[in-house]
């Protein structure tokens, strides 16, 4: 039997025979230096399984595509020489901890199907308006007061019950080792300058207006940012991201820079008296500094600041200081930096946010997407945000398979094979989500046809789109 796999390897090349996979069959893993950092080659023959590869990385991903021949041809396969390598070193995920949380178990899940598909990047989102889900030891009220909110009312739904948690140090090294051993870095996020009531609650000081505020309960976009004309709330930033750098041992640190309303600083002496001192015409290019000078203070302590594409609008930001993440943007801007050498992930909100449901964004449509369409990405990734998720079910329902389509485009490129074949190959490996317990969506429910999804996105927006919502849009 002939295996669909996914991502899709590069080259298989079939030699003739049939091999029966013993669970005892020997495997043999052999170093080959000549092999790029990743990649791979798998030979099956007479029942015998060669591995040769450069890097843990490569020999790790040979395993995984082993397993899934396993899966699929249930220990009976054509023989076959598989020579593969990624397309692109960054193909990432996200989960957003702060809106709905879910502990280390839930997320060892994830992970562990998020490898068998050789993603290689966790990026975890751990702070936001309605939490602040990592423990810090200087600032404790972070997750004493940051970590907790009374109630939730996301979508007009009141959930009537109080809503905490965070990652202790502790746990969080647990998931930093859990996803070494399946070569996944995870990249922590920790939002800034927007996205900071969580934090303004824990600390007062680190908002524009000193006013006492409480974690956000609802969507939205909120004014309490952090005040970045004040000396002592950026070197807040600086002391917590001390720790963050210690606690993660990967390249990459995530530090938002997405919808910062601009309504506290405009009103704000420090943040003005600081735009004078820089000689800056606009708020956007106070964003722009603030996140360039964080930049260059992880870069002293050898990491990379990642930022999502709105940080690009005041111009302030070269290629040799970000990688941009791009999900929603004036499309030039994200552009202007990939020509002027810039790395960009591809997080395209229509295609990429799989907390919208299958109407809106079904599996089809995911797949379809080009990510390379304007130019080579330095990565792709999906986004599972959890403001309308509450249970874990709908969590994994929401995030699989559509995520495979991300899993395939950053190995295998695009085009890669038809929609067709890729549903097929998704449907013969749904087993092995199942035995990881990913519940799935059943598979009619994937690729509505036109008049479900009409539906199906106009239920969701019903509770979604609030007067309030889009009057915060139209603030930005
Ligand atoms: C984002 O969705 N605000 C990055
Ligand atoms: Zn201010």
């Amino acid at each position: 039997m002939r295996p669909f796999l996914i991502p899709l390897p590069r080259d298989v090349r079939y030699t003739g025979g049939t091999s029966v996979l013993r669970d005892e069959c020997p495997v043999t893993v052999s170093d080959a230096p000549e092999l790029p950092d990743e990649a791979y080659t798998l030979r099956i023959e007479n029942g015998e399984v060669k591995i040769a590869a450069s890097s843990e990385a490569g020999a790790f991903y040979a395993r995984m595509t082993l397993e899934q021949i396993r899966a699929v041809c249930g220990g009976r396969c054509d023989d076959l020489v598989i020579s593969d390598a990624p397309v692109l070193p960054y193909r990432g995920f996200l989960i957003d901890s702060c809106r709905h949380f879910y502990g280390t178990d839930e997320l060892k899940r994830l992970i562990d199907a998020a490898a068998r598909f050789k993603l290689n990047k966790f990026h975890w989102h751990l702070t936001d308006d309605q939490g602040w889900r990592i423990e810090i030891e200087r600032y404790p009220l972070l997750t004493q007061v940051g970590a907790y909110r009374s109630n939730s009312r996301f979508g007009g739904v009141d959930e009537g019950t109080p809503h905490a948690g965070f990652f202790t140090k502790e746990q969080i090294g647990e998931i930093v080792a859990y996803c070494a051993e399946r070569c996944i870095e995870v990249i922590p996020e920790i939002d800034m300058p927007g996205h900071f009531t969580a934090a303004v609650a824990a600390y007062p000081f680190l908002g524009c207006t000193g006013e006492t505020v409480e974690p956000q309960q609802e969507e939205g976009i909120f004014p309490n940012v952090l005040c970045v004309g004040n000396d002592k709330a950026v070197s807040f930033v600086k002391d917590v991201l001390d720790e963050i750098c210690e606690l993660f041992p990967g390249r990459y640190i995530h530090i938002g820079g997405d919808e910062t309303p601009r309504a506290h600083w405009r009103s704000c002496e420090k943040c003005t008296a600081e735009m004078n001192r820089l000689g800056l015409s606009d708020h956007d290019a106070l964003q722009g500094v603030f996140i360039r000078g964080i930049a260059s203070y992880l870069q002293q302590k050898g990491k990379t600041a990642i930022t999502w594409n709105e940080s690009l609008r005041g111009n302030c930001l070269s290629p040799q200081d970000v990688i941009v993440q791009r999900w929603m943007d004036r499309k030039k801007l994200c552009r202007d930096f990939a020509q002027a050498g810039g790395r960009l992930i591809e997080s395209d909100f229509y295609h990429y946010y799989f907390d919208y449901p299958c109407g809106m964004t079904p599996l089809h449509k995911a797949f379809a997407f080009d990510p390379f369409r304007a130019q080579t990405p330095f990565g792709v990734e999906g986004a599972l945000w959890t403001e309308y998720v509450r249970t874990f079910d709908d969590l994994c329902e929401k995030l699989f398979p559509r995520l495979f389509a991300v899993a395939e485009r950053g190995w295998s490129g695009f085009p890669s094979r038809s929609g067709r074949d890729f549903r097929a190959a998704v449907l013969a490996l749904l087993p092995t989500l199942q035995r990881l317990q990913i519940p799935t969506l059943p598979p009619s429910r994937w690729d509505p046809g036109a008049v479900a999804r009409l539906r199906e996105t106009k239920v969701f927006f019903k509770g979604v789109l609030t007067p309030e919502l889009l009057r915060q849009a139209r603030g930005l």
